[in-house]
């Protein structure tokens, strides 16, 4: 489980105070959770503090029963931007991180051929397209076998049937791998009705509010409580 009790955070340069302002919440194993709020509301500092990159000024966050006080191979965040190794090729990113796990259950090949890369295994990171990067950076990040894995707009620039590849792919992972949870921050509705289990919409200086509906409530019902949420959120 992770948790984060009454986390706050300011830049130390930040002149408009809390970047993050008290900051509580729990999420469960097997949950994949939507985060999504107005840009400047928090969200990538709050990403930032759950991997450990970042030490909250106030509050506590814990994976488990390990308080998270620097970055850990527990919680694995993935950005917009490219993350693989330009240097290495993408079966070498990849190998790397199972190095570092003591008994991987995952190897290169298999990862690659389940998302549809294996050819592609030889090429370096600039051989790739956007989507082709994102999908070896996802499979880096499931080799290490993290708790948490953190999406920072990670899958915005996906087209749409790669994206469902790579929701596929982090699914069947889940499966393997009951106690791993995913925080997906992103502005796409569609992409939080369709693959998150809870929708959290975060505002700055305000407490976070949960959507309420059921993982299995109709896509459109999803869609327009999540609006409504965002839009009450606004007019408070
Ligand atoms: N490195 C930084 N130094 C100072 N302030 C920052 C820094 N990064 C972000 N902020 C401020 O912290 C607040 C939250 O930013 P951020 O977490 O990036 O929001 P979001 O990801 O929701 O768009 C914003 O007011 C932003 O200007
Ligand atoms: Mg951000």
């Amino acid at each position: 489980m992770l948790e984060l009790a009454h986390v706050s955070f300011t830049y130390p340069e930040g002149k408009a105070g809390f970047a993050v302002n008290d900051v509580s919440l729990e999420v469960h194993p097997d949950q994949i959770v939507g985060l999504t709020g107005r840009s400047g509301c928090g969200k990538t500092t709050l990403a930032n503090l759950v991997c450990g990159y970042f030490r909250p000024d106030r509050g506590e966050i814990r994976v488990g029963s390990q308080t998270i006080d620097g970055p850990t191979q527990r919680v694995a965040m993935v950005f917009q931007d490219d993350g693989l190794w330009p240097w290495l090729t993408l079966s070498e990113n990849i190998d790397v991180a199972l190095k570092a796990v003591p008994a991987p259950v995952h190897n290169t090949v298999e990862m690659l051929k389940e998302i549809g890369l294996e050819f592609a295994a030889e090429l370096y990171p600039s051989q790739l397209s956007g989507g082709m990067k994102k999908r070896g950076e996802i499979c880096r990040v499931l080799a290490l076998e993290p708790r948490v894995i953190v999406l920072d707009e990670a899958l915005k620039s996906l087209d749409y049937q790669t994206r469902c590849e790579v929701w596929a792919m982090l699914r069947r992972h889940m499966l393997r791998h009951p106690a791993t949870l995913v925080i997906n921050i992103t502005h796409d509705l569609l992409d939080i009705a369709e693959n998150c289990t809870r929708c959290i919409v975060m505002v700055r200086d305000a407490p976070m509010s949960e959507v309420d509906w059921r993982p299995d409530a109709e896509l459109e019902q999803k869609i327009s409580k999540i609006r409504s949420s965002i839009l009450g959120a606004a007019d408070a």
